[in-house]
């Protein structure tokens, strides 16, 4: 997820840029950058950092002018955050500029293909084959050149360019990662998001996927990438910049929570290869052979990624026959642990910034272990030290509470655990193609889990009057409560336990009175039934109790208060859906008690002290 701007009009277009790009920043900061039209040259400046060091940047290095430009604020899914991986990039003559949202699948191919034809690479991004590509396909029109790009790309790409040979135009194309055009008087613009144009037009165009807009200071043409003309609706914008900033959710968390359908396909993007029931980790040094001696595997993080790491053990275990456990890696540590060079530790971390996850990273690399990261930021400190890494690419989350990070974590875990069976030999053709076709279907079933986000509201807002809540479950069911109870008690900041529900009777059921809140997660086929008679023992206790069951087993008797239905998914892959009621209900209820949902007390996103 990145931030992307454009302008042609009669003002300096700089300013306009660089206003966009700061109420933008919010997609991504890692670098920003900028390309203006000037006087025959495209004037191009970047910066790794914040928005302030490209600002400094230009300070230095000022533009002379120009009223036609684009800009980009950077969230790195291909090469590390820098100055030559910041947006723009450009071909080798210097007369194209890109900028780009998503990511390019097929751009190892394309690169090589450029390079034999004597084109010279300055950065590690996907991006930068679309302007070689450009400089080779252009004959004297970028609309007639920007179509047969996009003709050679694979996957997910929201584009703005410019070039010199043009300096009244940029084109912008879509296919998968948001666009908006805005529409002024006598100037217009592009942008990934509506943030970005508010102070300057509410007159938008959303670009559907497969269309692309020619725009000038003038006028603005929609065609498909066939050229053939598309009639645009307008629409008036009505939201403030803040409502705006936040896609007219109330809170980030509830954005981040509804971006899950779209961060699940990104982390998936060109890592499943149906034909040959395998999982392509493009850049992974981790090889079959490194897999097939391996004697154990630890997953190691805090909090969230700690509860995904679970998962990874329990997946890891069954799919690639290893023993396998997750470690909480503050605790792991200190305690010596028993990790050698046929060990693999996998560093589990949204941020990758976890002091506590880091540290036992080290205590792991002394002790010869293998590492391996599963991380959201790219180049953060985890996986600068793992060196080996997979990037969950779900985008800036800015909520405290995780969680688009958790399900993408969830997700890549469960890639590793069927690259690991594949290359031990330990999952069978027709078991992987059944995991790989359940991946697939990922995206669109977290879409329909979402769609019952009104009905969950009450439920969740009558959990904020409860003073202790319990979450059952078993097996994955378990991790998924895990998380459900840190949830709502970070953001509702009401007490909650989650329990393996098989250890309800030694001990935790003596806490189950008349009224009390019983969160019940079942999702697995195999253990459906034994999870239901420990409904009817906390039932039978007075629980009022809320189930999440997939939607082709039963509804574990007709006792539960409140049925939550998810759709039906390969039982390794529930926890990504069934944690999706339990996010909104814990949001519901924070909401309900009026409690600064973004901002828990007490919590910071990243915890870099011990
Ligand atoms: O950035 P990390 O994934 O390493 O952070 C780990 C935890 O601090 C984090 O998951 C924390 O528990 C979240 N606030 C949970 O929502």
């Amino acid at each position: 997820m990145c931030g992307i701007v454009g302008y042609a009009g009669r003002r300096q277009a700089l300013p306009i840029l660089l206003d966009g790009l700061r109420r933008l920043e919010y997609r991504g900061y890692d670098s920003a950058g900028v390309a203006v039209l000037n006087n025959g040259t495209v004037e191009v400046r970047r910066a790794a950092g914040r928005l302030e060091n490209l600002v400094e940047r230009l300070a230095q290095d000022p533009i002379p002018g120009g009223q036609v430009g684009i800009g980009h604020t950077r969230w790195a899914t291909h090469g590390r955050p820098s100055d030559v991986n910041a947006h723009p990039h450009c071909d080798c003559s210097g007369q194209f500029a890109v900028v780009h949202n998503g990511i390019i699948e097929n751009h190892a191919a394309l690169r090589r293909r450029l390079e034999d034809t004597g084109h010279r690479f300055t950065s590690e991004t996907d991006t930068e084959v679309i302007a070689h590509l450009l400089e080779a396909e252009y004959d004297g029109d970028l609309a007639e050149a920007v179509r047969r790009v996009v003709a050679q790309l694979e996957g997910a790409f929201a584009l703005v360019i410019a070039t010199r040979r043009e300096p009244g135009r940029i084109v912008a194309v879509r296919q998968e990662s948001p666009l908006i055009v805005g529409l002024g008087r006598d100037e217009n613009f592009v942008a990934s998001d509506i943030p970005a144009l508010l102070p300057y037009t509410r007159r938008i165009h959303v670009l559907e996927n497969g269309e692309m807009a020619d725009i000038r200071a003038d006028r603005v043409t929609v065609t498909d990438w066939n050229g053939k003309p598309v009639q645009k609706a307008f629409i008036d914008v009505t939201w403030d910049a803040d409502a705006a900033e936040k896609g007219g959710y109330p809170h980030f968390m509830l954005k981040e929570i509804h971006e899950q359908p779209q961060a699940l396909a990104d982390a998936l993007r060109g890592r499943l290869d149906p034909d040959g029931a395998r999982v392509v980790f493009e850049d992974l040094s981790l090889t079959p052979e490194d897999a097939r001696r391996l004697r154990q595997v630890y997953f190691v993080a805090c909090g969230t990624a700690y509860h995904a790491s679970l998962a990874a053990a329990l997946l890891t275990e069954r799919l690639a026959g290893v023993p396998a456990r997750a470690e909480i890696a503050s605790e792991f540590r200190y305690r010596d642990p028993l990790v050698d060079e046929h060990t693999l530790v996998v560093a589990v971390s949204q941020s990758g910034e976890t002091i506590d996850t880091l540290s036992a990273l080290r205590a792991a690399r002394e002790r010869g272990a293998r590492l391996l990261g599963i991380v959201n930021v790219v180049g953060s400190s985890i996986a600068r030290d793992c060196g080996d890494v997979i990037y969950t690419r779900a985008g800036p989350e800015i909520s405290v509470a995780s969680t688009k990070a958790y399900t993408t974590q969830l997700a890549v875990a469960a890639l590793l655990a069927v690259y690991l069976g594949r290359a031990r030999g330990t999952l069978g053709d027709h078991q992987a193609r059944e995991l790989l076709a359940g991946l697939r279907d990922l995206p669109e079933l977290a879409r329909e889990t979402l769609d019952q986000a009104g009905e969950l509201r009450p439920v969740g807002e009558a959990l904020a009057q409860a003073r202790d809540l319990y979450y059952l479950g078993r097996g994955l069911d378990w991790v998924t409560g895990m998380e459900g109870q840190l949830k709502i008690k970070e953001i509702a900041y009401i007490h909650a336990e989650a329990y393996p529900a098989g250890e309800l009777k030694h001990g935790p059921l003596a806490l189950i009175e008349d009224g009390s809140p019983v969160v019940v997660v079942s999702t697995q086929p195999d253990l459906h039934r034994k999870t239901a008679s420990n409904v009817q023992e906390v039932k039978a206790r007075g629980a009022r109790v809320i189930a999440v069951v997939r939607e082709d087993l039963d509804d574990l008797g007709a006792e539960v208060d409140h049925l939550i239905r998810i759709p039906r998914v390969h039982p390794f892959l529930t926890p990504v859906l069934a944690v999706m009621p339990l996010q909104l209900l814990a949001y519901y209820a924070a909401a309900a008690r009026g409690a600064d949902i973004d901002k828990p007390r007490n919590l910071a996103k990243s915890v870099t002290v011990e």
